[in-house]
């Protein structure tokens, strides 16, 4: 059986002959484009792919890290764990948090053609109606709500078979899902817990409701997730947007690449014209220079673009000549409102030997499963992150949050407060995998944060890192919601279904009882669900740098398209909402021309 599609064939023949450049060329440097993209992400592969279906417009994408988004740590959804720190990483780590009693935590993103969508855990989820009900009203542009972003959600994602081919039938709406680019899938390898999660959803059904489709705009309740995975191979930006657009003659991409900052060509309207860049290989390498005829683009994430803002002389004007940069826009909020989600791994003791925690452990195991995913996609190693999930809100949510002083941060009904992972082995971001035991966990996390976080320079070095804040936990009520989520995670498993599976909860989880203590325990053990967003965010006033079609605020000829322009984090992960946004602005800028 063949699993590399003719698409993805055709980039890796045609990208050494043509489009793909691997540093900046002659060809390149002498062309005319009228949009060059920066990063090669989610945002970016979209941007890409859709502006130049119109054959008459000509697209540089630019991308810092390399080209082998088919590398096999890559394409094996089961060895995600190896992507962090490695090639394909930028290794960032965070500020001390004082949330986390000033821990600092590790900040996986892509550094690859497909940026974070060939890092991440292949979650795939839209957000909800109220996630995008609330964008629409903090922009006043009503092309932001749910219903109107229909036809972008449904031009995003297509439901495909599991790579074993089981009957799918009761496991999702196959009615709300279209022909997008975008091949996703149910997981195909059966885990024991499986059957137990669906018995929860009817034994404790008031508390665990079972939900068919939690990407219809409601996520409330649980079932089975929705993965970046096609035929047990993950699934990039780069391997579905830009594959499908790589052999068209007004595409070049350029990788290996940096673009260290945008630069004003002139003045129209009273105010600068970005439509220039500066690229660089390395931080004493030769630097040149780019010009768009329309727009740069910016889908450099939520880290690097306000990090290039800023290098550019956009941002807050007081920080920016504290570092020597000339203010060219003063934005203050460039970089501000960074919202991230909290993670938080709780594991038992399991009565089984059949979890996948000996795959971690015994190289034999891994090696034989493996062999067998080399094969045809199949076996434990053709699996992303979760095989279901659930999310939910707080009981009795207005008083709640009253009694806390604020009001409830979801958007609304449909959005969860947390989220929940039911997992078939041990989970932990702080406490190394036992060398011998089998365990269940579910992971824990907040997804609907008060704390808002920053992203600031460093340094005037555009080959430096920024410093990266995302204020995990720097709110009560977010350590509120997450013991929430762990009473709830407790209340789990004590449906009659876990009777003889559950034997006892584990290390420092067991000794976490009162309220006191959960909170000990949450700050000591709460990591990020590498889901940063908003720090350039679209909206009204002086607090937003994007206006609601995502055009830098006194700028002419810069737009933002990642994760960066979300005002709010949606209640759910991120690189879905990253692609529907992505899928509207291409239809703005294209409605433009
Ligand atoms: C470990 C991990 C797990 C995750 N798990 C999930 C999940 O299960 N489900 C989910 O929905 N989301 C998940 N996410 C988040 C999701 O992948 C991101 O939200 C999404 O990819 C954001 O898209 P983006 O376009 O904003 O940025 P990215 O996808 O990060 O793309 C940005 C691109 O820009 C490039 N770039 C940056 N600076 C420059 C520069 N100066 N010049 C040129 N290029 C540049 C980068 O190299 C990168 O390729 C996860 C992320 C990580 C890292
Ligand atoms: C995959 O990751 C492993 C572990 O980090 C590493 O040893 C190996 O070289 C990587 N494989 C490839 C093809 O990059
Ligand atoms: C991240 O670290 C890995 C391993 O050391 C390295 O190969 C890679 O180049 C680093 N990433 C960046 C952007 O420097
Ligand atoms: C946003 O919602 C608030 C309260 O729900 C409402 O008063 C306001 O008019 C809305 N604004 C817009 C622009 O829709
Ligand atoms: C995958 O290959 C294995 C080993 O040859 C075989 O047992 C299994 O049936 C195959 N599965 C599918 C879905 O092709
Ligand atoms: C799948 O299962 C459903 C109900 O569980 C059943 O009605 C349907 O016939 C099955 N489909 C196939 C192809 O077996
Ligand atoms: C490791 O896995 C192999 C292959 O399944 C098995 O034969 C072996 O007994 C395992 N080793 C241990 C220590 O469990
Ligand atoms: C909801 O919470 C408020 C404030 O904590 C409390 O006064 C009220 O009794 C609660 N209502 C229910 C139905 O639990
Ligand atoms: C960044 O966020 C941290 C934590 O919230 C805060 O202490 C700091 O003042 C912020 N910095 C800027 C420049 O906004
Ligand atoms: C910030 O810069 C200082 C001085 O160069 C350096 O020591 C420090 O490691 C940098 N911090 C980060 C987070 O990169
Ligand atoms: C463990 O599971 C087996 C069946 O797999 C069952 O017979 C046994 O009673 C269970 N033990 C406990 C302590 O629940
Ligand atoms: C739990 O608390 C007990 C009593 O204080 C202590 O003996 C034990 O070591 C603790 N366990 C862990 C895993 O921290």
């Amino acid at each position: 059986m063949l699993h590399k599609t003719g698409l993805v064939l055709a980039f890796s023949v045609a990208s050494v002959l043509a489009a793909l450049h691997q540093g900046p060329t002659a060809e390149v440097l002498n062309k005319d484009y009228d949009f060059v993209v920066v990063g090669a992400g989610a945002g970016g592969g979209v941007m890409a792919s859709r502006l130049t279906e119109d054959p008459l417009t000509r697209v540089l994408l630019i991308e810092a890290g390399g080209s082998d988004f088919e590398n096999l740590n890559i394409s094996v959804p089961g060895r995600s764990s190896t992507l962090p720190m490695s090639a394909f990483d930028w290794n960032f780590t965070t500020m001390a948090q004082p949330g986390l009693n000033n821990r600092p935590v590790g900040y996986p993103r892509g550094f690859v053609l497909g940026g974070s969508t060939a890092l991440n855990q292949m979650v795939f989820s839209r957000g909800t109606k109220d996630d995008y009900d609330r964008w629409a009203n903090v922009t006043g542009d009503d092309g932001w709500s749910f219903k109107n972003l229909l036809p972008f959600i449904f031009a995003v994602d297509r439901m495909t078979a599991p790579v074993d081919h089981h009957n799918t039938t009761g496991q999702f709406n196959p009615a709300i899902h279209k022909n997008g680019v975008v091949p996703i899938s149910v997981e195909g390898f059966p885990l024991e817990i499986n059957s137990r999660v669906i018995d929860t959803t009817r034994e404790l059904a008031e508390q665990f409701p079972f939900n068919l489709d939690y990407n219809s705009g409601n996520t409330i309740g649980f079932g089975w997730t929705q993965n970046t995975i096609h035929d047990g191979h993950r699934v990039t930006s780069a391997s579905s947007y830009l594959a499908q657009a790589i052999n068209r003659p007004n595409l070049d991409v350029v990788v290996n690449t940096r673009v260290t900052k945008v630069v004003s060509v002139g003045r129209e309207q009273g105010k600068p014209v970005f439509r220039g860049v500066e690229i660089a290989q390395s931080a004493d390498g030769p630097v040149h220079s780019l010009k768009a005829k329309k727009e740069v683009i910016l889908s450099a994430g939520s880290l690097k673009t306000p990090h290039i803002l800023m290098l550019s002389g956009i941002g807050d004007a007081a920080h920016l000549t504290a570092l020597g940069i000339k203010p060219v826009v003063n934005l203050p909020a460039v970089g501000q409102n960074l919202q991230d989600h909290v993670f938080l791994g709780n594991s038992w003791v399991a009565n089984s030997t059949n979890t996948l925690d000996d795959l971690h452990r015994n190289s034999t195991l891994a090696a034989e499963a493996l062999a067998l995913w080399k094969i045809n996609g199949t076996g434990p190693l053709g699996l992303g992150a979760a095989s279901q999930f659930g999310w939910l809100r707080v009981p009795n949510a207005t008083g709640f949050f009253r009694s806390l002083g604020v009001e409830d941060p979801s958007a609304g009904e449909t959005s969860a407060h947390f989220e929940q992972i039911p997992t078939n082995a041990f989970v932990s971001k702080t406490v190394p995998l036992p060398a011998e035991g089998h365990f269940f966990s579910i992971i824990t996390a907040v997804v609907s944060p008060t704390a808002r976080g920053n992203v600031t320079l460093n340094s005037t070095n555009p080959f430096d890192a920024p410093l990266i804040n995302p204020n995990l936990l720097g709110s009560p009520v977010d350590v509120a919601i997450m013991r929430e989520a762990v009473k709830a995670a407790r209340a789990f498993v004590t449906a009659p279904t876990w009777s003889d599976y559950i034997v006892s909860e584990f290390g420092v989880f067991a000794n976490a009882t009162t309220d006191d203590e959960l909170e000990v325990y949450i700050r000591k053990n709460s990591d990020t669900v590498d889901h940063p967003v908003g720090t350039v965010a679209m909206g009204q006033g002086t607090n937003a740098p994007l206006d609601s079609q995502l055009r830098v605020k006194g700028t002419v000829g810069l737009r933002v398209v990642d994760a960066s322009a979300f005002p709010f984090i949606p209640s759910g992960h991120t690189q879905g909402p990253t692609y529907i946004l992505a899928e509207r602005a291409a239809h703005l800028v294209r409605s433009s021309l």
